[in-house]
């Protein structure tokens, strides 16, 4: 494992939500401002060793996490708003929060956004390269160079908190191996070939790990997996798992454990921010759907309890609502059934911040993706499926969505990154 020496460069793709609520957070708490409230790598604390040896470390004791003070920031949009207006615009946090550390978000201007109008039909901005698929991940690639050479960083990590693009089916003759998926950006295949996979790849190529907040197709595709591999890069992803779906892995769990069936369960929401507009087309919309839906029949395998969850009805809706904002609402049908079969019904109402259920995923996220670096990992970190709605795996595995499994498996990549042993046991 190496050190965190030197500076870590933070490159955030999108300055909306959930990027300024990340690092007006992160400014705050590095000027003893505020709490982490939601960061596991900044407050859990975790059992190492056992019996009389047994101890509960601080994830930064075990692991050498990358200090707060090292942290420089930047971000990519399509809009010009630096990161005190966007932070203002975006509406989550109280001006009172934003205020003490105003002029360094000012400081933090957009680098122009590698965009495709195509994969983001709501949104239109003139902070944009222009130029083919290759050439953007060439002005990428120079971009990353560029931010570490000025701010002095010695690594970097980039993350994906912008706008969730429109679905894209996997194609084997591009996204399969990693030279046809190059040549298709050569070729500018702009079907295939999403904004995305320009950052990813770029990143990927500087060496700097890549973490993909929303559902995009992007690095979940195996030309991806062996670039990641090639350049001994961590990816992570993808989609930030946050309300309704975090719940779903909660109480999912619980139904199996209790051997209770289920019948139905319908989930609505309504928002009105900025993702919410973007998700208000049915073609970006498609693309959340698959990553939200994965979870329950996951864990309700029905290949073991065929009785008990082989045939549930799971439907999921998005509603834009303007007046909402940031502040969601989720609310969840769920129909269960028990002893001789009698129904019962639960209910969730979930009144949730998204972007402050988001902020601490960023943060854990980039800082586990960087230690991960240092301690000579490549390719899918499965350790961080914890933080995500459709967790990235390996072809030959399944990917885990049980909340506390994702734990326990977080748990043990920290313990065995600090020289501990792992537990033996997920199930
Ligand atoms: N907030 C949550 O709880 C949550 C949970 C899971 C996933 N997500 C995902 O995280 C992402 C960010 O959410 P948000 O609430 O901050 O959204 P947002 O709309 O506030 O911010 C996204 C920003 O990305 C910018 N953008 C779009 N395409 C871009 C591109 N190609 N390059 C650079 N910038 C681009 C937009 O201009 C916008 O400012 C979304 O995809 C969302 O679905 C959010």
């Amino acid at each position: 494992m190496k050190e965190a020496t030197g500076k870590l460069a933070v490159m955030s793709v999108g300055l909306g939500a959930v990027t300024t609520t990340f690092i007006t957070g992160t400014l705050m708490y590095r000027k003893g401002l505020t709490v982490p409230g939601g960061s596991v790598i900044e407050m859990a604390k975790i059992r190492v060793g056992s019996g009389e040896a047994k101890q509960y470390k601080k994830i930064k004791d075990i692991v050498p996490v990358a200090p707060m003070q090292s942290l420089e920031f930047a971000a990519w949009d399509i809009f010009e708003e630096d990161a005190y207006q966007a932070a203002l615009h975006a509406d989550v946090l109280k001006q009172r929060d934003i205020d003490p550390v105003r002029e360094e978000l000012e400081a933090i201007k957009p680098l122009t956004a590698a965009f495709d109008k195509n994969f983001v039909t709501r949104l239109q901005g003139d902070n944009v390269k222009q130029g083919t698929r290759w050439e953007l991940v060439e002005q990428l690639r120079a971009d990353i160079r560029n931010f570490k050479a000025e701010r002095g960083c010695d690594r970097a990590v980039v993350i994906w908190a912008a706008s969730t693009e429109k679905y894209i089916p996997y194609n084997e003759a591009v996204h399969k191996n990693l030279a046809d998926l190059e040549a298709a950006m050569k070729a500018n295949d702009y079907e295939n070939i999403s904004p995305s996979m320009c950052y990813a790849y770029a990143a990927i190529a500087e060496g700097a790990p890549f973490v993909m907040g929303a559902p995009n197709l992007c690095i979940d595709i195996p030309a991806m997996w062996d670039f990641a591999k090639q350049q001994n890069v961590p990816i992570a992803g993808k989609d930030f798992k946050t309300g309704q779906t975090l719940m779903k892995t909660v109480l999912s769990p619980m139904l199996r454990t209790r051997c209770l069936g289920l019948s139905g369960w319908f989930s609505t929401n309504i928002l009105g921010n900025r993702d919410g507009v973007v998700l208000d087309n049915p073609d970006n919309f498609e693309t959340k759907r698959r990553s939200k839906m994965s979870a329950v029949e996951n864990i309700l395998d029905s290949d073991i309890y065929p009785d008990l969850y082989s045939d549930i009805y799971h439907k999921v809706r998005i509603n834009y609502y303007p007046p909402r904002g940031d502040e969601k609402e989720s609310w969840d049908n769920i129909d269960i059934f028990g002893w001789m079969g009698y129904p019962m019904t639960i209910k969730v109402n979930f009144l949730c911040r998204d972007s402050i259920l988001a902020a601490p995923l960023a943060l854990d996220l980039v800082l586990f993706s960087d230690l991960a670096l240092r301690a000579g990992y490549y390719g899918i970190q499965e350790f961080l499926s914890f933080y995500s709605k459709a967790p990235m795996h390996k072809d030959c595995e399944a990917p885990v969505h049980d909340l506390f499994k994702q734990f326990a498996m977080l748990k043990n990549a920290i313990r065995v990154m600090g020289g501990y042993e792992a537990d033996q046991e997920l199930d």
